[in-house]
């Protein structure tokens, strides 16, 4: 493929590890709390950025199963802000029809936002236009010893024997499954790091960093993640 060629390609299926909401905060003398209620602010123009852009999954790092560790009133705040979205979707699902799933320990959420999890994914399924997936309480070795865990049960359950392991059966068995895998991943704020994300699933993601806090990231600058991807020359271990 020449450059020329390149600069149209469009990722299938875009994640973004959307990081710096307490530093953007802090740097303005603000509490990082602010700087969480502004990060979700800016998602809704991004999202409808990146559907218009042709990209039809869009992963979306919102909280790591790491997270959980921080102060007690932070971590307080996200949830909150989480409840306050979930609920708020749910009430004009049809009217973006989207469909969003979620990956992660949702129990480890209270339970009135476990069923409103369950309800959006159940009633949004229909929609496959563009598919966004939250993940929120999420860690890519926690979703890997699940993984092995459901694995090890099929074969104790003589569904399919050793032998038949293969790539398949992992994806199969990780809670990302029914999603290709990453083809870009966007980290924001600097951090050149995966911080336990998709750690099966972007083996052969082109990665790209940006020091932009997270609340200040636009769609002018997705476009410009996007042109860099385009220039990017993919091989799989190819030549
Ligand atoms: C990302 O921003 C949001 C979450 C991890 C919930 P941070 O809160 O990590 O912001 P920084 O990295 O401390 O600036
Ligand atoms: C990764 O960011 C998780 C999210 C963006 C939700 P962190 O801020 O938690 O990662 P580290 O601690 O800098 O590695
Ligand atoms: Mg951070």
């Amino acid at each position: 493929m020449t450059t020329e060629e390149n600069k149209d390609k469009i990722p299938t299926h875009l994640a973004i590890i959307m990081d710096g909401n307490g530093r953007w905060a802090q740097e303005k003398g603000l509490p990082r709390t602010a700087g969480h209620k502004k990060g979700a602010e800016v998602l809704k123009p991004i999202l409808e950025h990146a559907q218009k852009r042709g990209i039809k999954y869009v992963t979306l790092f919102a909280f790591s199963s790491e997270n959980w560790n921080r102060p007690k009133t932070e971590v307080k705040y996200l949830v909150e802000l989480f409840r306050k979205y979930l609920n708020e979707y749910a009430k004009e699902m049809d009217k973006h029809r989207v469909a969003v799933s979620f990956v992660g320990t949702r129990e480890k959420f209270p339970a009135d936002m476990v069923n409103k999890m369950n309800e959006i994914e159940r009633e949004t399924a229909k929609y496959d236009d563009f598919h966004v997936i939250f993940a929120l309480s999420y860690g890519g070795r926690e979703d890997l010893i699940a993984a092995t865990k459901r694995i090890a049960l099929d074969i104790r359950e003589q569904k399919y024997l050793i032998s038949a392991i293969d790539e398949n059966k992992i994806n199969e068995a990780l809670s990302t499954h029914g999603a290709p895998y990453p083809d870009l991943v966007i980290r924001t704020s600097g951090e050149q790091r995966i911080s336990n994300f998709l750690l099966w699933e972007i083996a052969y993601a082109e990665l790209y960093f940006t020091p932009i806090y997270w609340p200040d990231f636009n769609e002018q600058d997705l476009d410009i993640a996007i042109e860099a991807y385009g220039r990017r020359n993919r091989r799989f271990g190819r030549v």
